[in-house]
């Protein structure tokens, strides 16, 4: 069973991610990794982040088990990422990747921002979710004071908002709804609401016999 999950910055995507795929026992690929670390490999190295041809080069270095995550969460990193994610031959470098880890036997929970509109289209189970820019920048300001940072809660709205934009707007692959995605809007839940929520559309949307097999395995 393929679970897709989608969303924006700070929507709460991975928290859901994870969890699902633990309750499931299944494994978690969050692919906003990739990009982070295909930016952190070309800022490492001096490069612009708009360099197609670097760029290309680290995402085809990257390993899936080489991930400093603390480092890849860092500071700027995320509009680093959303940068190089916007370059389209970047993100054909990483298809193939993210859909051998969705290939996996028994399935996975992958979440980014098009695993339910281009890397798997034919996930049992989508999930948009979503939550207003507010919600998410005060997420995300907690989440920063929690690592000791300085906040500016006007600079990580901007941040989001900016985020949000480039992430919806560029050509390739651009972050929107699948079709056949449930939304999920997380502004008024907390993350136990939010994991139930998710859990419940799981469940409905999944062939009943898979989830007995899986959450025996
Ligand atoms: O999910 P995240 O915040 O870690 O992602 C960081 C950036 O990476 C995001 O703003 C855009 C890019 N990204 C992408 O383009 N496609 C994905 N599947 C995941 C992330």
């Amino acid at each position: 069973m393929i679970i897709a999950i989608d969303g924006p910055a700070a929507s709460g995507k991975g928290t859901l991610a994870r969890r699902l795929a633990g309750c499931l026992n299944l494994p978690h690929l969050d692919t906003g990794l990739l990009y982070r670390a295909t930016a952190r490999a070309l800022l490492d190295q001096g490069q612009d982040l708009s360099d197609r041809i670097a760029a290309v080069a680290a995402a085809r270095g990257l390993a899936l088990t080489d991930f400093d995550e603390d480092a890849l969460r860092g500071p700027r990193m995320g509009d680093a990422a959303s940068i190089v994610g916007s370059i389209p031959e970047v993100r054909a470098a990483l298809i193939e990747t993210q859909r051998d880890f969705a290939r996996r036997p028994g399935g996975a929970v992958l979440d980014g921002r098009d695993i339910g509109t281009v890397i798997c289209p034919g996930a049992e189970v989508k999930i948009f979710v979503t939550a207003s820019p507010e919600a998410r920048a005060t997420r995300r300001a907690l989440e920063l004071k929690g690592r000791g940072e300085k906040i500016d809660f006007a600079a990580v709205l901007d941040d989001i908002r900016r985020r949000d934009a480039r992430d919806r707007d560029r050509a390739a692959a651009p972050l929107k709804v699948a079709d056949d995605a449930v939304l999920l809007d997380t502004t008024k839940l907390d993350v136990e609401a939010a994991y139930k929520a998710a859990l419940a559309i799981v469940f409905s949307h999944a062939d009943p016999e898979t989830l007995v097999s899986q959450s025996a395995g």
